[in-house]
């Protein structure tokens, strides 16, 4: 395990004209709104549905690669938050937990972050010239991507926090952990959401169009 350390990712990509989520309309497919893909969005995943996908012989080992990832960042949220409560009931001990929450969080943060800008940059523009009909589904996952960087950043923040005042004020370390849990709880959340629907509308794409392999 590797000493404490803060984050170091530069969360500061917030696109120009975003706005805090109660100032704009929600819409039923913003991520807080929705709990599935849009049934507008499903044209494909009824003739390709999830349980068929790993014998599918589409199925190539770029898309395993690709959902694997995304299983990464399901851990790597939970081991934030367990690892959080630990600190919380007393079971880890700061130095321990700092170092903790300094590696996985880092990870976390550091590897969504490529990874959704890959899929902003390359890989949905791929998509989208493959098959235009999904073009309203890439841009709600688009959307899904601004918002994450908000809830990165408050996690960043509240995880530098933690380990940066343990070195000042080791007696407010606590409320700081209970900040950073809640942000834990909050990614955990969102990456639920929109993990499980970007799988549904992409592998679908791949599988019929027989991409990736
Ligand atoms: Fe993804
Ligand atoms: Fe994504």
């Amino acid at each position: 395990m590797v000493g404490p350390r803060t984050l170091a990712v530069q969360m500061g990509h917030i696109a120009p004209d975003w706005r805090p989520p109660h100032l704009i309309a929600m819409t039923s497919t913003h991520i807080a709104s929705r709990d599935a893909l849009p049934d507008h969005m499903r044209i494909l995943l009824r003739d390709y549905p999830r349980e068929a996908w790993p014998d599918h012989p589409n199925f190539a080992r770029s898309i395993e690669n690709w959902m694997g990832a995304h299983s990464m960042f399901r851990q790597l949220g939970e081991l934030c938050r367990t690892e959080t409560e630990r600190f919380l009931d007393g079971d880890r001990d700061f130095p321990d937990y700092a170092a903790r929450l300094g590696h996985y969080g880092h990870l976390l943060v550091a590897n969504l972050h490529g990874h959704h800008t890959w899929e902003d940059r390359s890989y949905f523009p791929e998509l989208l010239a493959a098959d235009p009909r999904f073009g309203e589904g890439l841009e709600m996952l688009e959307g899904d991507h601004v918002e994450l960087d908000r809830v990165l950043d408050g996690f960043t923040r509240s995880a530098n926090s933690v380990i940066q005042l343990a070195q000042l004020d080791p007696g407010q370390v606590k409320d700081h952990a209970a900040d950073v849990h809640a942000a834990s709880e909050t990614i955990e959340g969102f990456l639920e959401r929109h993990l499980a629907d970007e799988e549904d509308l992409v592998v679908p794409i791949l599988l019929h169009h027989k991409m990736r392999g």
